[in-house]
C-alpha cells in the first residue's frame, strides 16, 4: 500500500516537472511486444514510427524528438512497470505504442494520474479510450470493422455463420458487435467459438465449425496469428468444402498474406488498411517502408504507428512546444489528416478515430497476395460506443 502511495506522489510529481522545466527535448516512451506473440505488431510499429521520423525529421517546435523504445512482450504486468519508470526517471511527456488491449488498459491510470497523453496505436477493444481522458487512438476498433462485415454478408447470400474469436476483450468485440448486426439483417449465428489467445491450435475449433456446416465463418485472431490459422482452415479442407472466411481484415494480414497460399484467394473482409490502398500517399509509404526494412510488407499496425507520431508532432506544433498534457490532448481532438489508409481524425468526444472502412478480397496482383479494396464506407465512428448511448 505505502509503495503505491509512493508511486502515485512520484507520478503526479512528474506531471508537475514536466510542466514547470522549459525542456529542449521532448521524450515519447514507446512501449511495444518487439519480442513473445505478438512481436510482429513491434516490429511493424517500431519501422513506421523511425520511417515518420526520417520523413520528418527529430526537431518539432523547436523541441527535440527523443523516442524510448521499450519491450513489454505484451505481458500487462511489464507494461504497466516500464510506464511508471518511463514516467517517473525518463520524464517522458507521452505513452505510446500498446499491442494488445490488456497492456493498453493497464496503463490507462497511469495516464491519468501523470497526466500525460496515451497514444494507443495498436490495441483494438472499444472500452479503452473511455479508461482515461488522456487517452486518443490511431488504431482501430473492432467493431469498426465487424459491423460493416455482417452487413456485407448478409446482402450478399451468406445466411449461417459460425464464429470464431480470440477468447479476450477484442474478440468479443468483435464477436458481439457482428453477431447483433447480422441477426438484425436476417442471418443466423449457430455456433460461436473462442480459441485460446495464447499459442493457439485452430484444429478442434476449424473441425467443430465444419461439422455445423455454415455458409461462411467469421473470423477475429489478432495480427500475427492469421497465417497458422489460415494453414489449418486449409488443411482441413473448410476451403474446399466451400465454407468462406469472412471477418475484419486481421486474418489477412498484410503482413502475412502473401505466405498464406491460394486457399485464402477471394477472402472477403472489412479492414481500415490495405498495403494495396491505391492513393499516391499510400503508394510512396509502402514502398519507403519496404525499402527501409529489407522488403517487409507494412500491416495495419504500421499505419497506427505512423498516425500516432503524426498525432504527436501535429500537437505539439498546435501547443508551440508545450508538454502540458491537457493543452497536447485539448490539440488532438478533432484533428483531421490523410494517411496511408485514406482521411483520418480524432472524434473530438471520445478521442477515438474516425476513419474509412473499406470491403476487400484477396486477389493476385503481380504475382502477389493483396487484400484489393472494391468498396468503401466514409468516416466510420466507433459502433461500439454509440451503441451504448
Ligand atoms: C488487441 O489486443 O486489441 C488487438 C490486437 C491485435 C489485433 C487486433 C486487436 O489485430
Amino acid at each position: 500500500m505505502f509503495r503505491k502511495q509512493l508511486m502515485v506522489a512520484a507520478l503526479a510529481l512528474a506531471a508537475g516537472a514536466s510542466a514547470a522545466y522549459a525542456q529542449d527535448t521532448v521524450k515519447i516512451g514507446l512501449i511495444l511486444p518487439m519480442t513473445g506473440q505478438q512481436a510482429s505488431t513491434g516490429k511493424q510499429i517500431d519501422a513506421a514510427v523511425k520511417l515518420y521520423m526520417a520523413r520528418h525529421g527529430n526537431m518539432v517546435a523547436g523541441k527535440k524528438i527523443e523516442v524510448v523504445l521499450k519491450d513489454d512482450a505484451a505481458v500487462p504486468d511489464n507494461t504497466k512497470r516500464i510506464a511508471q519508470e518511463l514516467i517517473v526517471n525518463d520524464k517522458v511527456s507521452f505513452v505510446a505504442g500498446f499491442g494488445i488491449t490488456p497492456t493498453a488498459l493497464a496503463v490507462a491510470p497511469l495516464a491519468t494520474q501523470a497526466k500525460i497523453p496515451e497514444i494507443v496505436m495498436a490495441a483494438g477493444t472499444s472500452i479503452i479510450t473511455e479508461r482515461s481522458p488522456y487517452i486518443v487512438r490511431t488504431s482501430f476498433t473492432l467493431p469498426q470493422s465487424s459491423v460493416i462485415m455482417a452487413d456485407w454478408a448478409a446482402k450478399n447470400g451468406i445466411k449461417k455463420v459460425v464464429t470464431i474469436v480470440s477468447d479476450y476483450a477484442p474478440g468479443m468485440d468483435a464477436q458481439n458487435s457482428f453477431k447483433d448486426q447480422f441477426v438484425k439483417a436476417g442471418g443466423a449465428v449457430v455456433a460461436e467459438l473462442k480459441v485460446p489467445l495464447a499459442n493457439p491450435d485452430f484444429a478442434p475449433f476449424l473441425q467443430r465449425a465444419r461439422d455445423a456446416s455454415p455458409d461462411a465463418l467469421f473470423v477475429f485472431v489478432p495480427s500475427g496469428q492469421g497465417g497458422t490459422f489460415m494453414k489449418q482452415y486449409a488443411e482441413r479442407g473448410l476451403d474446399k468444402a466451400g465454407i468462406k472466411i469472412i471477418g475484419p481484415g486481421d486474418v489477412t494480414d498484410d503482413d502475412l498474406l502473401n505466405n498464406m497460399g491460394d486457399a485464402v484467394l477471394g477472402t472477403v473482409t472489412a479492414h481500415l488498411y490495405s498495403a494495396a490502398h491505391p492513393s499516391p500517399a499510400n503508394k510512396s509509404f509502402v514502398a519507403e517502408f519496404k525499402k527501409a526494412n529489407g522488403g517487409m510488407r507494412p500491416n495495419f499496425m504500421a499505419v497506427g504507428g505512423y498516425d500516432g507520431m503524426h498525432l504527436i508532432y501535429e500537437a505539439l506544433k498546435k501547443t508551440k512546444g508545450s508538454t502540458n498534457g491537457d493543452a497536447l490532448i485539448a490539440a488532438m481532438k478533432g484533428m483531421a489528416w490523410e494517411s496511408p489508409r485514406g482521411p483520418i481524425s480524432i472524434d473530438p468526444e471520445t478521442r477515438d478515430i474516425i476513419q474509412n472502412i473499406y470491403i476487400r478480397r484477396v486477389e493476385k496482383v503481380g504475382g502477389e497476395l493483396y487484400n484489393v479494396e472494391f468498396s468503401k464506407f466514409d468516416a466510420v465512428k466507433d459502433p461500439g460506443k454509440a451503441a451504448k448511448k
